[in-house]
C-alpha cells in the first residue's frame, strides 16, 4: 500500500515539474492565433461558467427589468460600448474584435444561458484573460438597463434593433456623443448622429 502511495506521489511530482519546465522554458504558446488545446478550453470554460454562477448567486434582480424605458437606455449603452466587439442584429462587429482570442461571442445566443444577475455580474466585473472589460465605472442603473436589453436580444430582428437605436436617439439619452459611429446600423448612422 505504502509503495503505491509513494509511486502516485512521485508520478504527481514528475507531472508537476514537467509542467513547470514546459512553462518556464517558454514552450507554451500564448499567441492569439494559436487555438487552445481541448483540455485548456475545457478548463477555462468550466472555470468561467462556474465562477460566474458562484459569484452572481446572491445578486437580486431589481423589479421592472422588462420596462421598455430601461430597454431604450440599455440599447444606447450597448450600441456605444458593446456592439464594436459583440456586433448586433444587422451590425457586424468592428475590426478590434476580429483578432481577439477568445472571440467575443454573439450575445443573442449567450444572453439566453445566463440569468439577469449573472449578466449583471459579467458586465460589472468583466472576464479575466479575455478581451471582456469590466464596466464597474458605469452606474448600476445603466448596467441593469443593458441587462434589460440583453434579455430582449435573442431573436431580435435588424429592424427591431434599428428601431430601438433610433428610439434611444430620439429619447436623447446618450451622453457618449461620438461613440456611436461604429455601432449604429449602417443605413441609419449618419442622419441621426447630429443632434
Ligand atoms: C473589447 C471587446 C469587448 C467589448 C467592448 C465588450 N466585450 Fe463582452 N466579451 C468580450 C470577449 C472577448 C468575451 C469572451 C470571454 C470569454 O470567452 O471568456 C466577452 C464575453 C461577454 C459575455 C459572456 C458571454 C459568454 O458566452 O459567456 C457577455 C454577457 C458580454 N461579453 C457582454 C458585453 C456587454 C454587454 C458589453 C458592453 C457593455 C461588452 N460585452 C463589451 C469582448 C468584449
Amino acid at each position: 500500500m505504502r509503495t503505491v502511495i509513494a509511486s502516485i506521489l512521485v508520478a504527481a511530482l514528475v507531472v508537476l515539474l514537467g509542467g513547470f519546465a514546459v512553462i518556464y522554458a517558454g514552450l507554451y504558446d500564448v499567441a492569439a492565433t494559436e487555438p487552445h488545446s481541448p483540455v485548456t478550453s475545457w478548463l477555462l470554460e468550466t472555470a468561467r461558467t462556474r465562477s460566474i454562477k458562484a459569484h452572481a448567486a446572491g445578486i437580486q434582480t431589481p423589479p421592472g427589468l422588462d420596462d421598455p424605458a430601461k430597454v431604450i437606455i440599455g440599447v444606447e449603452h450597448y450600441a456605444a460600448h458593446c456592439a464594436v466587439c459583440h456586433g448586433a442584429p444587422g451590425v457586424p462587429n468592428g475590426d478590434i474584435a476580429h483578432g481577439l482570442y477568445p472571440q467575443p461571442p454573439n450575445l443573442s445566443e449567450a444572453a439566453k444561458r445566463y440569468s439577469p444577475g449573472e449578466l449583471f455580474w459579467i458586465l460589472k466585473n468583466g472576464i479575466k484573460m479575455s478581451g471582456m472589460p469590466a464596466w464597474s465605472d458605469h452606474s448600476d442603473a445603466e448596467l441593469w438597463s443593458t441587462v434589460a436589453f440583453l434579455k430582449r436580444l435573442p431573436g431580435m430582428s435588424e429592424q427591431e434593433y434599428a428601431g430601438l437605436v433610433m428610439a434611444s436617439m430620439a429619447h436623447g439619452g446618450h451622453d457618449h456623443a461620438g461613440d456611436h459611429d461604429s455601432a449604429t446600423p449602417s443605413t441609419h448612422d449618419t442622419s441621426h448622429n447630429q443632434q
